[in-house]
């Protein structure tokens, strides 16, 4: 049985204080900053020693896990590299730094890693249901990374590894498919407020086809997904929508919509359908980018 400390029992260290301690793992000290949190003792079979900041010198754990925020990381690290006396494993679950901002710890002989959940945690006690089946992206040093992996399955989850180097890549890939999906039906409701739609009603009215899509996503290639005016290559449709959005929208819609459109048309493109119309959708929209700028 592993021993475990968690320092930051938010919403993610508590659901991985109640996650682990339901796999086993013996859950031996939480450290809190205040105590407004959820009393995620409650779930645990042995009660964890609950400490304040700053208290780090009577850790004797194998594992510890920093889950405070991104911005106290490197500050807790430090803090603990000056009071550990082990070497424990040491991993923090951020998804836009790497084990590199543990290096204060490596530097003491701590094996250091990071282990990021896919998945939207809002608060401990679904959270610790979510890690089942998610996909963890884990990195570290070579034996910090086995014993990432070795809890992740633990966990019910997936785990894959990308280089320390492309971690902030993988996060921002992350930002890009999640964060900025809801950006993007922003734009999306925006323009059907245009319409004379209030916008609760647009966002319902969108959803089934924003679930659909993400369906098709699910069993085909993104090319396969594709459907609408450039999955068809329609350059009548596609005139139709740069003069209304540059007419009753934005510029920065229309700029939106354009830079989409070149990734939309290429992924027509891979699919095989015919390259003189490609040519002319494209030549429409170089032109329409082009007048943004005048
Ligand atoms: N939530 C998600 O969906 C999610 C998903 C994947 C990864 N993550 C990552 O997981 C980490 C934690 O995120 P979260 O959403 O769980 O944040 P959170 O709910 O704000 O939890 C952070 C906790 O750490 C505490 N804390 C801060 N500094 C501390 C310190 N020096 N000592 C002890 N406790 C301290 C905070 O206390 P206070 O209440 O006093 O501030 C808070 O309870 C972040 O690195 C985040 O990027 C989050």
């Amino acid at each position: 049985m592993k021993s475990v400390s968690i320092i930051g029992v938010g919403r993610v260290g508590g659901a991985l204080t109640i996650a682990l301690a339901k796999k086993k793992y013996k859950i031996e000290n939480l450290f809190f900053r205040n105590r407004k949190e959820l009393n995620v003792a409650q779930f645990l079979n042995a009660p964890p020693k609950e400490l304040f900041v700053n208290d780090y010198s009577q850790i004797n754990s194998e594992i510890i896990f920093i889950t405070t925020g991104d911005s106290e990381i490197e500050k807790v690290a430090g803090e603990l590299a000056k009071k550990l006396r082990g070497q424990p494993y040491v991993f923090h679950t951020s998804g836009s730094l790497s084990s590199k901002d543990l290096k204060v710890l490596n530097e003491i002989g701590c094996r250091v890693g990071s282990i990021h959940p896919l998945v939207s945690i809002s608060e401990a006690v679904t959270g610790a249901e979510h890690f089942a089946d998610a996909y963890f992206c884990v990195e570290g040093d070579p034996e910090a990374v086995l014993i990432a992996e070795k809890i992740v399955l633990d966990l019910g989850g997936k785990s894959f590894s990308v280089k320390t180097e492309y971690k902030i890549l993988y996060h921002a890939s992350a930002v890009t498919a999640c964060g900025h999906l809801v950006a993007l039906i922003d734009v999306a409701i925006e323009m059907l407020t245009r319409c004379g739609l209030d916008e609760t009603e647009a966002r319902k009215m969108l959803m089934p086809l924003v679930k659909s899509t993400v369906e098709n996503l699910n069993t085909q290639n993104t090319s396969e997904a594709l459907t609408g005016t450039f999955a068809r290559v329609d350059v009548k449709t596609l005139e139709n929508h740069l003069q209304i959005i540059k007419e009753t929208v934005s510029r920065d819609i229309l700029e939106v919509y354009l830079q989409l459109g070149f990734r939309s048309l290429h992924l027509a493109e891979v699919r095989g359908v015919d390259q003189k119309n490609i040519a002319e959708m494209q030549n429409k929209m170089l032109l329409a980018k082009k007048n943004i700028k005048c």
